[in-house]
């Protein structure tokens, strides 16, 4: 019964690899990743009548996954293994790298060790160059598995379908989708400026009960991945998608609508600060703004160049709530937000 239960909750992919199965008197304790959803609920309850979701401590596992180093080893001539790609981004059966110049020669060998040692992946692509241009996109190269560059991602009990070749996501940005999603509170209204295949907007739809999101993007590939999201999520009635320059959509529908306003477009948020100002009520409303800073003091960057560009408008920074760094995205860069109260 054991066997079958796990190996039904790593075909749900909810099993938490990084931690210890364990015995609890009777029971077996299987950690999970994430919040089953109603249909995942629905179907561990099909084949196994008896269990139950609850909150368990549980220890990590002694023994990691094999080290990708460790797995090429013999396979790439050996004063290169140093070089081995350490990171590796998963997006649902997904595994993203970025393999080094000294190592393109050498990137299938690099994708078929992954594909070995990680099971639910099913293809493995290589990052070729950086994210660019208005949709912030990027160039991948399958390196090994399936030809694709689709797939169906989970992330706080949501579910994604998202094209990483035609709409930007980014697994890296999760916790971040869940800090902001915690803070909203019922009956908020919220604009999500730059919205991609709607991370924010719809754990914040799922999170709470009585919200209204307008979550607006400009490429029309993420709106289309954004609305199957918002379905497959089932939040129609709380998540608005609109296709658009976020400028010309607040000014044409949005004004002094907003309770909170989410701005992560970190390479351009400070040009759009003045639409921000113009889309929160007039009686005030929280921003968390978005920025890429290479100075030594990144938080302190960021609080003064966006309080700078709230003087500019005709709106002003009651209080700056938070400012803290997201992720570094490069060395000697960072992603850092600022959470800001606006009157
Ligand atoms: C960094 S992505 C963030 C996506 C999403 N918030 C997330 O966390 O995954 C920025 C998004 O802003 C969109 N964008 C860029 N300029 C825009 C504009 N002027 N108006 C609306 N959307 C814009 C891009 O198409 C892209 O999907």
């Amino acid at each position: 019964m054991g066997e079958k239960t796990i190996r039904l909750v790593r075909g749900l992919n909810l099993f938490d690899r990084e931690l210890k199965i364990q015995h609890a008197g009777d029971y077996l304790c299987i950690p999970l990743n994430d919040e089953p959803l109603p249909a995942e609920i629905k179907e561990l309850k099909r084949s196994l009548p008896e269990f139950e979701i609850s909150t368990h401590r549980f220890s990590e596992r002694t023994k990691s996954s094999p080290k990708l180093v460790d797995m090429l080893e013999g396979k790439l001539p050996p004063h290169l293994l140093a070089s081995a790609p350490h990171a590796i981004d998963f997006v649902g059966d997904i595994a993203v790298v970025e393999v080094p110049t000294e190592l393109k020669d050498h990137k299938k060998a690099i994708g078929e060790a992954i594909l070995k040692a990680h099971k639910r992946v099913n293809a493995v692509l290589a990052k070729s160059g950086t994210v660019e241009g208005v949709y912030r996109l990027r160039e991948f190269e399958v390196i090994a598995g399936v030809e694709k560059t689709t797939t169906t991602h989970r992330e706080y009990g949501c579910v994604y379908h998202v094209d990483l070749a035609k709409a930007y996501f980014s697994p890296r940005l999760s916790n971040e989708h869940n800090r902001v999603a915690s803070q909203v509170k019922e009956g908020e209204m919220v604009v999500d400026m730059f919205a991609g295949v709607g991370p924010f907007s719809i754990l914040i739809a799922k999170k709470r009960e009585n919200v209204k999101v307008y979550a607006i993007d400009v490429n029309p590939d993420a709106v289309e991945f954004l609305k199957q999201n918002v379905a497959v999520n089932r939040v129609e009635n709380k998540v608005m998608p609109i296709l658009g320059d976020v400028r010309q959509v607040v000014r044409e529908q949005l004004i002094g609508v907003a309770d909170r306003v989410i701005m992560n477009l970190p390479e351009k948020a400070i040009e759009y600060v003045d639409v921000a100002c113009e889309v929160i009520k007039l009686g005030g409303g929280i921003m968390h703004y978005y920025e890429f800073t290479t100075t030594p003091d990144p938080l302190e960057t960021a609080r003064v160049r966006l309080s700078e560009a709230i003087s500019q408008t005709n709106r002003n920074v009651k209080k700056i709530l938070l400012a803290r760094v997201v992720r570094a995205t490069a060395p000697f860069t960072w992603q850092v937000v600022v959470d800001a109260e606006i009157q």
